[in-house]
């Protein structure tokens, strides 16, 4: 290649690295940090009985922190208020503490998913919650095949049609839903059959649900990582660097 061929070349490439530069660094500024889940929620207006579990339960601060540090975000059902006024009465309160944690911890998702990807994801999904034999509690997302389709949540005791987005910007998607959704964990038929393995006494598995367990099954459960941000990230910042020394070198 000759000389000028080379000077030629070396023009457009900085000037093209400048244009994606200018492109890339204006979207940055927009979000100011990560996601608060319980100002999404009061933002809805309808679901003060969630917010006051989330608090409750400390799970909301597990969200937002989980929020800042996770790359595969989180999915959010968020029952309204009519939904848990249409509660059998007394439903929360005939359950302990521990399990009004899991009932919380089931409406979260360690993944951020679109109404589109839900429809592309095979059953069960894992939730953040623990079963009581161990493993994560598993809930079903059905989608129709009509215009305009539904998604359906089914947890094997309730099925609920998904009744709104929230929001569906990553890393947190939060949905609507009109019926708590109900672990079969907790709620299902209580048979000694249902159960994977005979208990011996006590009741295994039923320890603590801290956010380090949540977020040890918030790795786990992505069986496919469709992309590594890190990796790229890193990538994209040493082009960055070297594009920039280019760029000053030559203006
Ligand atoms: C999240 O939002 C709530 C309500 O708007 C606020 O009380 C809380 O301090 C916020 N949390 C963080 C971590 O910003
Ligand atoms: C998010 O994480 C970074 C580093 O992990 C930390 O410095 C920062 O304080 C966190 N921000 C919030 C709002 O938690
Ligand atoms: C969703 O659930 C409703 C009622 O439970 C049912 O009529 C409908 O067929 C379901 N749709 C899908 C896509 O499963
Ligand atoms: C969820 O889907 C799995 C796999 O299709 C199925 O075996 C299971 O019975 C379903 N459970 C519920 C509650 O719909
Ligand atoms: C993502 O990439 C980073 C840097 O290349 C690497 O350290 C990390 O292990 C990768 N994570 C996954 C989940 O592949």
């Amino acid at each position: 290649m000759s000389y000028f061929a080379f000077i030629f070349a070396a023009f457009f490439a900085v000037i093209a690295a400048r244009q994606a530069l200018a492109q890339t660094a204006a979207p940055a500024p927009a979000p100011a940090g990560p996601p608060n889940i319980t100002a999404v929620l009061a933002k809805g207006g309808q679901y003060t009985t969630f917010i006051r579990l989330l608090k409750e339960s400390r799970v909301d601060e597990q969200i937002n922190s989980q929020l800042n540090n996770s790359f595969n975000g989180l999915t959010v059902f968020a029952p309204t208020d009519g939904a848990f006024n249409s509660l059998k009465s007394g439903t929360l309160n005939s359950i302990s503490q521990q399990d009004q944690i899991e009932l919380v911890l089931y409406h979260v998702l360690p993944k951020f998913y679109t109404l589109s990807t839900f429809a592309t994801t095979s059953n069960p999904l894992n939730t953040q919650a623990s079963a009581a034999g161990g493993g994560a509690d598993t809930l079903n997302v059905t989608t129709g095949t009509a215009e305009g389709q539904q998604v359906n949540v089914s947890t094997g005791v309730v099925e609920t049609p998904i009744a709104s987005a929230l929001t569906t910007d990553f890393p947190l998607a939060v949905y609507s839903v009109n019926k708590v959704l109900l672990p079969y964990d907790l709620f299902g038929p209580k048979s000694p059959a249902s159960a994977p393995l005979p208990a011996a006494d006590g009741k295994p598995g039923k320890g603590p649900k801290s956010a380090a367990g949540s977020a040890e099954s918030a790795g786990e459960s992505s069986s496919a990582p469709e992309s590594n941000f890190s990796g790229w990230r890193a990538f994209f910042l040493g082009a960055g660097l070297v594009i920039s020394a280019i760029g000053s070198a030559f203006c």
